[in-house]
């Protein structure tokens, strides 16, 4: 890409995946061996995931939101039925719910974490309430003691959006293994990942579920291919034509093998790339130091770990002279790409208009929505790279210094 004119250096994008040629010769194998859909690869990449995730359970799918829908219907959620989320998330963690008939139900956000604020969720309960769906955000763990705790005394069920925390620990267990260091949990779980172009590893679009339930695996893996009968897949194997039926109204959900062969090999690098984010995450901590009208969010982790999705800062707009969205198009047209994650849900249209939230239900979402933005993130960034987003954050904040 040529500079643009009044620009000197090239547009800085948000992120960009991380492929090399070991991806482009494994996804060239599996075009070339004759199985492209759902087939050995998804079986292996399945395989290795649960144990990379600490799971007896891994199904591949086609995104995190199909593994957090095929969670719903599979523990049968559905109409009548309460989901408990947060209101700063991706819209797919809400619309799921509303897919299966259920009515979403949010919980207010910690202020430093943008995490759902879990002693807000005894307030949230009603005698509808069959789900929460505990949001990972940035890839900081939510506080899930507490979360598994209500769940296992009122036998809700628990699905994790883990779509940013693919490499999280919270108290000495995996996020996706299902909390075995911290108790015996007889509820419905289950933890979902997302393997979309910008997160930490990708299969262009896919997603995975773990779960530690054996009957809830089946069901979800017969759902996510149209509901027929289980290793229907293998019809036109040489192993001989099989018949199958229709057991469920399923689904068009399953992961394909040209997916797979790019998330063998990602999978492969998931804690190297970890480590260069890592790394990527201290430069702008250093870069921003003394910057006073910026907050990073709080990442600490005690006896767990941040997966570095997402550098998230919040404006202090007391001490600024203009919005956050006008300080972000000063940083765009400067040539570096940002994100907003995210606007608080509630008040997107649809949410407002088919549930009537209105503004000043969940004041630190809110607040945060107006505050919030993302820097460039990626493990192909150099420590320059992120010096350039830092220098030009830090020279159009001055700018605007009240
Ligand atoms: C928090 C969160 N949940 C769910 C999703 C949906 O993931 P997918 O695109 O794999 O369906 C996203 C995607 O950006 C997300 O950020």
């Amino acid at each position: 890409m040529k500079p643009e004119k009044n620009q000197d250096r090239y547009f800085l994008p948000f992120s960009r995946p991380f492929i090399g040629e070991e991806e482009i010769t494994e996804v060239a194998d599996a075009l070339r061996s004759g199985w492209i859909t759902t087939g050995p690869r998804t079986k292996r990449f399945q395989d290795y995931f649960r144990r990379y995730a600490g799971s007896s359970h891994a199904l591949g799918v086609t995104s995190c939101t199909a593994a957090m829908h095929l969670s719903l219907i599979a523990m049968g959620i559905g109409a009548g039925d309460e989901v408990i989320t947060s209101p700063i998330t991706f819209p797919a963690t809400a619309n799921i719910v509303v897919h299966c008939g259920a009515t979403p139900v949010f919980v207010d956000v910690e202020p430093e974490t943008l995490n759902m604020d879990v002693s807000l969720l005894e307030s949230a309960l009603s005698p509808s309430t069959r789900a929460i769906i505990p949001v990972h955000f940035a890839g900081r763990p939510v506080d899930m003691q507490t979360v598994l705790d209500i769940a296992q005394q009122r036998g809700f069920a628990v699905v994790e959006d883990a779509a940013h925390a693919l490499e999280s620990w919270y108290r000495g267990s995996k996020i996706g293994s299902g909390y075995p260091e911290l108790g015996k949990w007889s509820f419905k779980w289950s933890c979902c990942f997302s393997f979309y172009a910008t997160k930490n590893i990708t299969t262009g679009e896919g997603g995975m579920v773990t779960t530690n339930d054996e009957g809830l695996a089946d069901e979800m893996e017969v759902l996510s291919l149209h509901g027929i009968s289980r290793d229907a897949w293998k019809r036109y194997s040489e192993e001989g034509y099989r018949h199958w039926e229709t057991i469920r109204a399923g689904f068009k959900y399953n992961m394909t093998d040209i997916q797979a062969a790019l998330g063998l090999v990602q999978l492969r690098k998931v804690e190297r790339l970890w480590k260069v984010r890592t790394e990527l995450f201290s430069v702008y901590d250093e870069a921003i130091e003394g910057l006073d009208e910026v907050v990073p969010l709080k990442r600490e982790v005690p006896e767990g770990r941040h997966a570095h999705h997402l550098y998230v800062i919040l404006f202090r707009d007391e001490m600024l002279d203009t919005t956050r969205d006008v300080i972000m198009n000063e940083i765009q047209a400067r040539g570096v790409g940002i994100g907003i994650h995210f606007r608080a849900l509630h008040l997107h249209p649809f949410y407002r208009d088919r549930f009537g939230f209105r503004p000043g239900l969940f004041p630190v979402a809110e607040d945060a929505s107006r505050r919030i933005l993302s820097l460039p993130l990626y493990p192909g960034m150099s420590k320059e790279d992120v010096e350039r987003a830092a220098g030009v954050l830090r020279d159009v904040v001055r700018s605007h210094r009240r």
